[in-house]
């Protein structure tokens, strides 16, 4: 079983890189493989006109790098949404690469490639309200059912500065933990 970490924040080594690389620790111990794409380092414009003909679409951007970065996705067995909350949503690196998918919207190589895929979201926030991750763990949950992909869960954490998810043990554990099951999933 493959995982795709898809990286929504620009912090090498900040909190969401760091909940990967524990989920993949955990995918790992369980057999499977994993990656992170760290999507900043991606040109991946947001998402150009669209008409409103959903087979007839085209993406009018579909020379940066988002087509190849979608099907690195879409070859994973699991897919992971790490997004810090950023203003009471993913990051705008995050969004751009979904936003993408409706210039796709009724292809089947999106429609068929996501179908049973294991989703799975890691959230870090800044603010001291535990319930402050949803803002992140709604919209995927919705994604998923939109895809009929199986959601697996999420690993949140309150953590402002870089790094500081490292100072809480038991998060990295349950990143862990969920690397481990979405593995599990995947092998149904
Ligand atoms: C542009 C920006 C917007 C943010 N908006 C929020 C927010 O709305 N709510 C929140 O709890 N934290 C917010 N934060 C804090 C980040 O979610 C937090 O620092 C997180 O740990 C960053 O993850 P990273 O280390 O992987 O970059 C924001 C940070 C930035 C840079």
């Amino acid at each position: 079983m493959h995982a795709v970490v898809l990286i929504g924040s620009p912090r090498k080594g900040g909190n969401t890189d760091c909940l990967a690389d524990a989920f993949l620790e955990g995918v790992a111990a369980e057999g499977g493989t994993g990656e992170k794409v760290y999507l900043d380092d991606l040109r991946i414009r947001p998402i150009g006109e669209v008409g409103d003909t959903y087979a007839e679409r085209v993406d009018v951007r579909g020379d940066d790098d988002y087509l190849v970065t979608l099907k690195q996705a879409l070859a994973a067995d699991i897919l992971v949404f790490a997004s810090p909350v950023y203003w009471q949503g993913v990051s705008a690196q995050m969004k751009a690469f979904v936003d993408r998918w409706s210039a796709y919207y009724v292809q089947p190589f999106l429609t068929e490639g996501m179908r049973g895929k294991v989703f799975a979201a890691l959230v870090p926030h800044g603010a001291p309200d535990l319930d402050h991750a949803r803002w992140v763990t709604e919209p995927v949950k919705v994604w998923a059912s939109h895809f009929h992909a199986v959601y697996a869960g999420e690993v949140s954490c309150v953590a402002g500065a870089k790094g500081a998810v490292c100072d809480q043990p038991h998060v990295l554990d349950q990143a862990r933990e969920l690397g481990r099951r979405c593995v599990e999933l995947a092998a149904g």
